[in-house]
């Protein structure tokens, strides 16, 4: 199908961001164009100009008005646990009350009260449930959503999560990119037995989820109280050997020594990050490995952002994600993480907007086809009722997205 896309006000191209491969972005890097016209043929963008040459090019085609909105590349989400049951809003009551994320977790609660309800649930459930979280993505804008596992925590019910994504792929109208991550947390039946787990996924899981297809990445939570470094360093080998791409969260509360451990072995992306060493910094910035900064979760749990000014200056490619989840981060606000980007993380406009796209494609290794909006790529573009693209970070926590085209087609949500 041809679609001609007129009347556009601003498109945010970021064909200089991509030029750049995502390093050290700057407002004219956004290159954005004004007054605009965009021509999608059979899924990809095709022609990009000037609204005025778009009318005479192209005469008997399909035409979409835009009616004088701003474009952007459809918003990338990298970092998201969509697969869950249940809420967690006692838990957020407590920690109104003085108690800590992680000692609720100590106690039970935390990542295994949802492994307890997403167990519970069928995999109808669980597919019922993504379904209206991918429909309110697509309303803020976003037409990529990486997802995770990770409240299953055996190999049945890890399974059934991938299941689950492994539909929705087929059936939405989005992008979707499924990661394991079967080392979220050690689930109760072996909780005095870590090891044991362990053994689990290198023996049974990883084998099983990379012989179905159902992952393309593989991640695991380093962290004091969750997975130790020689723990994590067999997961990711194995991962390897099955091949899976990795990311990780890492250094969000304790540096253990995963984001240098990571970074040797080519991740995609290490996330988090709140608690990051210099060591760690330097071999982020030698490396090609993005950070994928998580705004969202510091807010939400009262602690230090991650420091993206001081990434990004050494070199860093930085992305920002909502890491969408029921404990430390519910919220699927995309724009609100870059708003927060700015004001607490000292990131300017332009480097907030990069890593909700292009730099969110390349934590992905999707930045040849997504996150720019460029002659050969996917046709994914949301369109903005805004005076002006500033506006849609300045005027934060709301949502003046009116459309979206996934793949060349014009989504309903
Ligand atoms: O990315 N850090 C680990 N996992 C999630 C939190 C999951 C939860 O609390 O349910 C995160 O913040
Ligand atoms: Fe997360």
């Amino acid at each position: 199908m041809n679609l001609l896309i007129t009347n556009i006000k601003q498109l945010v191209t970021l064909a200089g961001v991509a030029k750049k491969e995502g390093r050290h972005p700057q407002k004219e890097d956004l290159s954005v164009l004004s007054n605009a016209a965009i021509f999608i043929e059979n899924e990809k963008i095709a022609w990009v100009g000037k609204n005025a040459d778009a009318k005479k090019k192209f005469k008997k085609c399909k035409t979409l008005d835009a009616q004088n909105q701003v474009i952007l590349p459809g918003l990338i989400d990298s970092h998201t646990h969509l697969i869950f049951a249940g809420s967690r809003h006692d838990e957020f009551a407590k920690r109104s009350e003085g108690k800590t994320y992680l000692e609720i977790a100590k106690e039970g609660g935390g990542i295994l009260s949802t492994v307890r309800e997403t167990r519970k649930a069928s995999l109808h459930t669980l597919i019922q449930l993504a379904h209206t979280r991918i429909t309110k993505a697509l309303s803020f804008g976003i037409t990529t959503l990486e997802v995770k596992s990770g409240y299953g925590l055996s190999l049945k019910d890890e399974l059934k999560s991938l299941l689950a994504i492994a539909h929705l792929v087929k059936k939405e109208k989005i992008n979707l990119v499924p990661t394991f991550l079967g080392a979220h947390d050690f689930p109760p039946e072996y909780k005095e037995n870590n090891e044991a787990y362990v053994d689990l996924l290198c023996e049974a899981m990883i084998p099983e989820v990379s012989k179905k297809k159902l992952a393309t990445f593989c991640d695991v939570f380093i962290d004091e109280g969750f997975y130790t470094l020689s723990q994590t360093e067999r997961i990711l080998k194995t991962a390897i050997h099955h091949g899976f791409k990795l990311r990780i969260h890492a250094d969000e509360f304790k540096p253990l020594g995963g984001t240098e451990l990571a970074v040797s072995l080519h991740a995609k992306s290490i996330d988090h990050l709140m608690a990051i060493t210099e060591k760690g910094i330097e071999a982020l910035a030698r490396s090609n490995t993005v950070a994928t900064l998580l705004p969202g979760t510091s807010f939400f749990l009262g602690k230090p952002h991650a420091p993206a000014r001081t990434l990004i200056d050494a070199g860093v490619c930085v992305a920002l994600a909502t890491d969408f989840n029921p404990g430390s981060s519910v919220t699927q606000n995309l724009l609100l993480m870059a708003t927060l980007a700015v004001t607490q993380m000292k990131m300017t406009l332009s480097e907030a907007l990069s890593a909700i796209t292009y730099t969110a494609a390349k934590s992905l290794g999707l930045e040849k086809n997504i996150g720019s909006i460029e002659v050969g790529k996917q046709a994914d573009l949301s369109f903005f009722e805004v005076p002006s693209y500033e506006y849609l970070l300045y005027h934060f926590g709301d949502n003046f997205c009116k459309k979206v085209i996934w793949k060349g087609t014009p989504i309903q949500f």
